[in-house]
C-alpha cells in the first residue's frame, strides 16, 4: 500500500495535559527515530503520547510508567484495540453504588481541597462502579477519561497547588477557563468520544506495564529502538507532587498517609530519577540495562541535572552520540518549559552492530518475578534513604543472609548451578555444559551487576580458576535438573567462578 506508514495517522491523540508531554514535539522527534524499527519501548511514556506515535507508525509497543494512572492511559490508547465504552456502560458507571461505604475517600480526604463536597462525592461513586464494567480495557478508559477531566476542572491541570477552589470562584479566572466550574460528569461525555475514537488496532501485541523501568528492562527482549523521557532532575521532577491525586484516585490507597495542604500520598514510590543524589546511578543503571537496545532517543532539557556535557560523556560510554535542539519560544513545549529554554534529543547509536526482530519473552513466571524484583529493589531503596535505626537493622539483617547464602553456594556451587539451569528464560532454554560467572558486592549486592566492568577484579579471578581448572574431578561437575515443560531429566557438566568484592 502507498503512504503504508501514515494508515494509522487517521487516528488522533487526544490532547494530554500533563508536565514534560511531547505530543506538540512528535513531528519534530519523529524524524529521528530509525526506520527500520519494529519493536518500541516508550520507558517513561507519562501521558503516553509518544508510544502513540510508535503504535501509529505500526511497531509493537512496550510502554511503561511507574505510576499506574499513565500505565492505565497505555491500558486504554495502546494495549487496547477495539474496546470502547459505550452507553450501557455509561448508565452503569454514573449509577448509584451499592458500595457507597467502602468509597469515601476522595469525600473524605479532598472536600474543600480540590472539589465542593457533591463533586467529591460524584467521583466516589464513579469510582465504586468502575471494577462493575466487565474489561480491563474498559476500566482502563474510564479511569484515563475521568483523570483526565479532573486535570481539566483543576487550575493549571495539575493538585501540585491549593487554590482549586478559590480560583473557581473568581470570574476573571473562569471567564478565561469555564472548566473551573463544570460538573466532572459533563467534561468526562465531552471527553469520552475522543478518547473512544482514538482507539485502533495496528496489529501488534502491544504491552502496558506500570513498573520501575529498571526492574522492567531486564525483561524484556528484543527491542529495536528506546525512547527515554524520564524527569527533568532539578527541575519539574516531582511527578507524584502535581498528580497525586491522579495515583490516589487510580490506587485508592487504604494504607497511606496523606500530607501537607494538597493531601499528597506518603509514602511515594521510589523513582531513582527524580533527586540529585539517586540521578547518575540511576542512568548508568538505565544504560547498563539498555546494552541490548540498538537505539535509543533520550528526550533531555537545558535546565536538568546533570548538564548537557557531563550528561553526553555518561552517554558515550556506551552510544554514539549526536545532539538535536529545539529552542521554545513559549513555555508551551516540555517539562517545565519556559521561552528560551531548550528541548534536547540525544539521537544514541549502536558502537557495534545489534540485530534486531524476534519476538519479546512473556509468561506468567516471569511477570511474577519482574514485580517482586520491583518491590524488593522498592523496598531496599526506600530503607537506605530512611535510614533510621529500625530500616539500618533490617538491612543488615539482610546483609548477613545474603552473606549466609553467599558462603553455602560457595561452598556447594552445584546447589546455585542446578537453580541456574532450573530458573533460566523459556526462550533460552539450553542444557548444555556451562561455566557461570557469578559477581558480588557484598557492600551493595543491589548494584553487583557494576562489577562486569571492573576487569581489575575479573581477570585474576577467571584467569586463577583456569589455572587450576586440571585439579577439578569430572563427578564433582555434574548436576542432573528438571524444566517445567519438558518431560525428561537433564543432566550437565557445570561449575561457577565467583568473584567476590
Ligand atoms: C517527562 S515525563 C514523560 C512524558 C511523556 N514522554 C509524555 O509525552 O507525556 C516522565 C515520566 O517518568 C515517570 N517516571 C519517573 N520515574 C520513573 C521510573 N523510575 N520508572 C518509570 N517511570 C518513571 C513519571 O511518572 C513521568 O510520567
Amino acid at each position: 500500500m502507498l503512504f503504508e506508514e501514515y494508515q494509522y495517522f487517521q487516528y488522533q491523540f487526544p490532547e494530554p495535559q500533563y508536565l514534560g508531554a511531547k505530543h506538540t514535539l512528535l513531528p519534530w522527534i519523529n524524524q529521528f527515530i530509525p526506520k527500520n524499527t519494529k519493536i518500541a519501548l516508550d520507558a517513561f511514556a507519562g501521558s503516553q503520547s509518544v508510544g502513540y506515535l510508535f503504535k501509529q507508525l505500526g511497531y509493537k509497543v512496550i510502554t511503561n510508567d511507574f505510576l499506574n494512572f499513565n500505565n492505565q492511559i497505555g491500558k486504554a490508547l495502546i494495549e487496547n484495540s477495539d474496546i470502547k465504552l459505550e452507553k450501557d456502560d455509561l448508565q452503569l458507571l454514573f449509577q448509584p453504588s451499592n458500595n457507597k461505604d467502602k468509597f469515601k475517600l476522595i469525600e473524605e480526604i479532598f472536600t474543600n481541597v480540590f472539589f465542593e463536597r457533591e463533586e467529591a462525592e460524584f467521583l466516589d461513586n464513579f469510582r465504586a462502579n468502575i471494577p462493575l464494567l466487565d474489561s480491563d480495557y474498559k476500566q482502563a478508559l474510564a479511569f484515563t477519561v475521568i483523570n483526565r477531566s479532573m486535570t481539566r476542572k483543576i487550575t493549571m491541570g495539575h493538585f501540585g497547588h491549593t487554590q482549586a477552589l478559590v480560583y473557581a470562584n473568581d470570574p476573571e479566572r473562569v471567564k478565561r477557563n469555564r472548566s473551573l466550574i463544570r460538573p466532572i460528569k459533563e467534561i468526562f461525555e465531552e471527553l469520552l468520544p475522543k478518547y473512544n475514537n482514538a482507539i485502533f488496532d495496528n496489529k501488534q501485541d502491544n504491552q502496558s506495564y506500570n513498573l520501575n523501568i529498571l526492574a522492567l528492562l531486564p525483561n524484556i527482549e528484543n527491542v529495536d529502538l528506546a525512547y527515554f523521557d524520564p524527569p527533568y532532575c532539578d527541575s519539574h521532577a516531582d511527578y507524584q507532587g502535581f498528580y497525586h491525586l491522579l495515583e490516589t484516585y487510580t490506587e485508592y490507597w487504604k494504607e497511606k498517609d496523606f500530607v501537607n495542604g494538597i493531601k499528597r500520598y506518603e509514602p511515594q514510590r521510589f523513582s531513582g530519577f527524580d533527586k540529585k543524589r539517586d540521578v547518575i546511578s540511576s542512568f548508568e543503571k538505565l544504560f547498563e540495562l539498555s546494552e541490548n537496545i540498538p537505539n535509543w532517543l533520550i528526550s533531555y532539557n537545558n535546565r536538568s541535572y546533570p548538564g548537557i556535557e557531563e550528561f553526553e560523556k555518561l552517554i558515550s560510554k556506551y552510544r554514539n552520540v549526536k545532539i538535536e535542539t529545539k529552542t521554545y519560544q513559549n513555555g508551551r513545549g516540555g517539562k517545565g518549559s519556559v521561552a528560551g529554554s531548550q528541548e534536547i534529543l540525544f539521537v544514541c547509536s549502536p558502537k557495534k552492530k545489534h540485530s534486531v526482530g524476534a519476538p519479546i519473552v512473556s509468561n506468567n513466571h516471569k511477570e511474577q518475578s519482574v514485580n517482586e524484583g520491583h518491590i524488593s529493589y522498592e523496598i531496599i531503596e526506600k530503607m537506605k534513604d530512611r535510614n533510621d535505626p529500625f530500616c539500618m537493622d533490617v538491612l543488615t539483617t539482610l546483609k548477613n543472609e545474603k552473606l549466609q547464602i553467599l558462603k553455602e553456594v560457595q561452598e556447594n556451587p552445584k546447589t546455585l548451578a542446578t537453580w541456574l539451569y532450573e530458573n533460566q528464560g523459556e526462550m533460552r532454554f539450553g542444557s548444555e555444559n556451562r561455566l557461570f560467572l557469578v559477581l558480588v558486592d557484598t557492600d551493595d549486592f543491589g548494584n553487583s551487576w557494576k562489577l562486569k566492568r571492573n576487569l581489575d577484579l575479573l581477570k585474576p579471578a577467571i584467569l586463577n580458576y583456569l589455572d587450576n581448572f586440571k585439579n577439578k574431578k569430572i563427578d564433582d561437575l555434574q548436576v542432573n535438573f528438571e524444566f517445567k515443560g519438558k518431560p525428561q531429566p537433564f543432566t550437565a557438566l557445570t561449575d561457577i567462578i565467583f568473584v567476590v568484592k
